[in-house]
């Protein structure tokens, strides 16, 4: 019996079908060239999306998997975190369709369901708990020890923007397009290394696993003031704006491995499938003897694969503890 997984936290409307731990069929239809006017989500245009989308996607994704409405044993949906609005057009069809089935909904957390993409690429071993998870995206910036499924540690987010926002505005004053993370990137791998900017990297105070973008974002605010922005210059900002962001994010999953002596690191999230972030922080493990785990750029940014496979793991641990249960009453 395969589980839907349905995601609609933010601007993508999605589903997936997972069978045993098998991605059957994942579907994402995104509305971000309609936010890219405002550099940033509208999220009244995202919910209206979804509710317009949501229908669609979720049979293109039953076809694809070759999977029947009767053939589902329960429906996951993204809880939350997320935009409201959003949220709710998910939970709503979700729960309707899963009540009609007459099968169970399964909650899911986005900031797991991230990490938990890493478990559905087969071409690797996967991660063991317990490890150090770091959610990288338009909306988080956080680092947790995960000890199990369920079991997430928060030890620090970011206190003001999150990365892949702190990328999109900095992307809206340079004037390179929406969403910034790629546009950013693509700029940056233009830049000869020649005499980049040293914006300032914010460690925080000692010890701290928390961060801070808006000191980074008002030095590029400033440098761009009175610059003739031309293509190199903007390839120089890019590049050193990314490379400060990234110095700090290295450092910290680097000092959580030591500080609570672990030796994974699983990443996950929309900036995650930035390439100079794989290579810097894939040296660093590699000097340590750490091991890296990130997914396809695919299953990085916001997907109903990583809510269907959490969403069926949950659902089994959940049945197994129900039957353990009945049998030790017997
Ligand atoms: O995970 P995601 O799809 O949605 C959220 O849960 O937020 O992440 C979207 C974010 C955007 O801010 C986007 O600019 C950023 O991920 N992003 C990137 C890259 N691709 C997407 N940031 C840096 N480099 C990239 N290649
Ligand atoms: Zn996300």
């Amino acid at each position: 019996m395969a589980v839907l997984g349905i995601e609609t936290s933010c601007d993508e409307t999605a589903a997936a079908v997972v069978d045993d731990g098998r991605l059957l069929a994942s579907v994402v239809s995104s509305s971000v060239p309609l936010h890219e006017k405002y550099g940033g989500v509208i999220p009244e245009i995202a919910s209206r999306f979804h509710v317009e989308y949501i229908n669609k996607v979720t049979r293109k994704a039953l076809k694809k998997a070759k999977v029947r409405l009767g053939g589902l044993e329960s429906v996951a949906f993204t809880g939350g975190p997320g935009l409201t609005g959003s949220l709710l057009v998910g939970k709503a069809f979700a729960g309707a369709l899963a009540y009609s089935l007459g099968i169970p909904t399964v909650t899911v957390d986005h900031l797991a369901a991230h990490l938990f993409a890493n478990f559905l690429v087969k071409k690797r071993p996967n991660p063991g708990f317990p490890f150090v998870g770091a959610v990288v995206s338009g909306g988080h910036t956080s680092i947790f020890i995960c000890r199990s499924f369920k079991d997430f540690e928060l030890i620090g987010r970011t206190r003001d923007d999150a990365i892949g926002e702190a990328f999109d505005k900095v992307a809206k004053i340079l004037g390179i397009g929406y969403p910034g993370g790629p546009a950013i990137e693509k700029y940056a791998k233009g830049f000869t290394r020649k005499n980049p900017i040293n914006f300032p990297r914010a460690y925080l105070e000692k010890g701290s696993f928390d961060f801070s973008l808006s000191g980074i974002k008002t030095a590029v605010f400033y440098h761009v003031n009175g610059v003739d922005l031309s293509r190199r210059e903007i390839s120089r900002i890019a590049w050193s704006f990314q490379e400060a962001v990234f110095d700090v994010l290295v450092e910290k999953l680097v000092r959580a491995c030591g500080r609570f002596k672990l030796t994974e690191i699983v990443l996950g999230g929309g900036v995650v499938s930035n390439e100079r972030l794989r290579v810097k922080l894939g040296c660093v493990c590699r000097r340590q003897g750490y091991k890296l785990f990130y997914p396809p750029a695919a299953l990085c940014l916001d997907n109903a694969a990583m809510v269907a496979g959490i969403g069926e793991v949950l659902f089994r641990k959940k049945k197994e503890a129900k039957n353990g249960f009945q049998k030790k009453e017997q």
